[in-house]
């Protein structure tokens, strides 16, 4: 029988709320269609926003959303997305499909939208094609109260308060699709950037450089070389942002049993990515004042769909809602390195929490991980120890093993949250969870599973995977629990 030891007395890290956070691009039906109906739509929205979208999203309690990208962020003019919504100037999007990206939604409805969900802004500012002028102004017509001509324009855009943003990205993969720049040439740019990346109305900027594609270390430690050796003042960086795409193994809903164990063997590297990223920011910065930002993360499917769905489009199985499950875990058991996550994309592409298709709208599996999830948001990350037995299967190159559970665990006084994985694809697995010096005098279960592997939500079948209640463990000090086959378990406990 597997064991999970937990320790709620010993107080870990505070998981930062942060790390639940999303990512909004102008990207296939992101943006149009998904976070946005149009002021003149039939759809149900609230100036343009979406109802049903803004209310799914308010579930999951975003803390925090990303926006305008990804690669568009670094082709992006802001002030065309500003003032007379007519009058907006139309361009190429020449990352995503060449489309013209008609400016409609813009700054002001976006810090609507962070408003609405609950979430902060994260806005992600031009180093590619823009200027520092450019970010220096985006920076004042958000935060500055009044009395200049940048905040000016904002009152008269309707936004008297200022939008008090803190987080700014100096651009985006500046390694590929930012501008194809070598780290040190980055570094050069981050720097000046971030220099005008000012201080506004009282809001001081958190400033995100670009980290790494996956976990190449080449990268970071020749950019935290350049930013904190090569030059004799402090850089004024706050946060290094890298990227993590598992895969592709298979296609989002058709995919072979030793496929699916190959995306979540994929999905549990990105632990060795922040303890590998981490280490080598410790190097530089050994007090830790740069946090560690994963600001795209998530599956990404091989095998187009089909010509009439937007770019980037894919379901999403069981098999996402362990992608899911799995990474949050360990973002939640490395509370201590990571201080913000961003999954790709909330609506309409990779790994989306919500689908729609004109009126209608669909909640995914990895939707409803987020809302099993929500709990651990700020809560102190609970020690632990998991003896689990593995899986084996032949993997794309070669044999590979996985543990067949993962966990994780979280404090809030006396409400003790435990999620864990069962990735076994057909069988389920007892476990014997004892708690050290603490008792529960109230438990209840909820579980995530599908009839299949390959199980989704579709338009016609909205409810094939989501959570439902089960049977709670019994026991205060040691309790034992089964976890079904391909599941997702949150045992929601009181503590005496
Ligand atoms: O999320 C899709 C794209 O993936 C983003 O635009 C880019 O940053 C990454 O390569």
């Amino acid at each position: 029988m597997a064991k999970l030891t937990l320790q709620p007395g010993l107080a870990g890290h505070r998981i930062s709320p942060m790390i639940y956070g999303h990512f909004i691009e102008h990207l296939g039906g992101c943006v149009y269609g998904g976070i946005w109906a149009g002021q003149r739509s039939s759809i149900p929205n609230t100036d343009g926003l979406r109802d049903d979208v803004v209310e799914a999203l308010r579930r999951v309690r975003p803390p925090v959303l990303r926006w305008p990208g990804g690669c568009f962020a670094d082709d992006y003019c802001w002030r065309d997305g500003v003032g007379l919504r007519g009058q907006r100037p139309r361009r190429v999007n020449i990352h995503w499909g060449q489309i013209v990206e008609t400016n409609e939604f813009g700054t002001d409805d976006f810090i609507r939208l962070c408003r609405a969900t609950g979430a902060e802004p994260y806005i992600c500012g031009n180093v590619g094609s823009g200027s520092p002028r450019e970010l220096r102004d985006w920076v004042e017509y958000c935060n500055q109260p009044a009395g200049t001509a940048q905040s000016e324009m904002r009152v008269a855009n309707g936004s008297a308060q200022p939008f008090a943003v803190r987080f700014w990205g100096i651009g985006n993969e500046n390694w590929g699709c930012g501008g194809n720049m070598t780290p040190e040439y980055y570094g050069d740019l981050y720097r000046r950037f971030a220099t005008y990346t000012a201080a506004f109305g009282g809001t001081r900027p958190f400033r995100i450089a670009c980290g790494p594609s996956g976990h190449d270390t080449d990268w970071t430690r020749r950019l935290l070389h350049r930013l904190f050796r090569d030059y004799r003042s402090g850089p004024g960086v706050e946060g290094l942002a890298a990227h993590y795409y598992c895969g592709g193994a298979g296609a989002a809903t058709q995919f072979s049993e030793a496929q699916w164990y190959g995306l979540l063997h994929n999905a549990a590297f990105i632990e060795t990515l922040i303890t590998e990223q981490r280490a080598l920011m410790d190097e530089f910065d050994p007090e830790r004042r740069i946090k560690l930002v994963v600001d795209e993360w998530g599956a990404w499917h091989e095998g187009l769909p089909a010509e009439d769905l937007p770019l980037l489009w894919q379901q999403n199985t069981v098999r996402d809602a362990l992608v899911a499950a799995l990474t949050l875990d360990i973002f939640n058991r490395h509370a201590d390195s990571v201080f913000m996550a961003n999954l790709a994309q909330t609506v309409n592409v990779l790994q989306s929490l919500i689908l729609t298709d004109g009126p209608r709208m669909v909640l995914t599996p990895t939707f409803y991980v987020y809302e099993m999830y929500a709990d651990h948001q700020g809560g102190q990350s609970v020690p632990l120890r998991l003896e689990s037995d593995e899986v084996s299967f032949e993997g794309a190159e070669g044999p590979r093993t996985i543990p067949c559970l993962a966990a994780s665990a979280s404090r809030k006084e006396t409400a003790l949250t435990v999620t864990l994985t069962n990735a076994h694809a057909r069988e389920a697995r007892e476990v014997e969870i004892v708690l050290k010096d603490a008792r529960v005098a109230e438990v209840q279960a909820q579980v995530l599973r599908g009839g299949a592997i390959q199980a989704h939500n579709t338009f016609d079948e909205p409810r094939e995977v989501m959570p439902r209640p089960a049977r709670a463990p019994e026991g205060a000090g040691e309790l034992s629990v089964t976890l079904a086959p391909a599941s997702v378990t949150k045992l929601a406990m009181k503590l005496s």
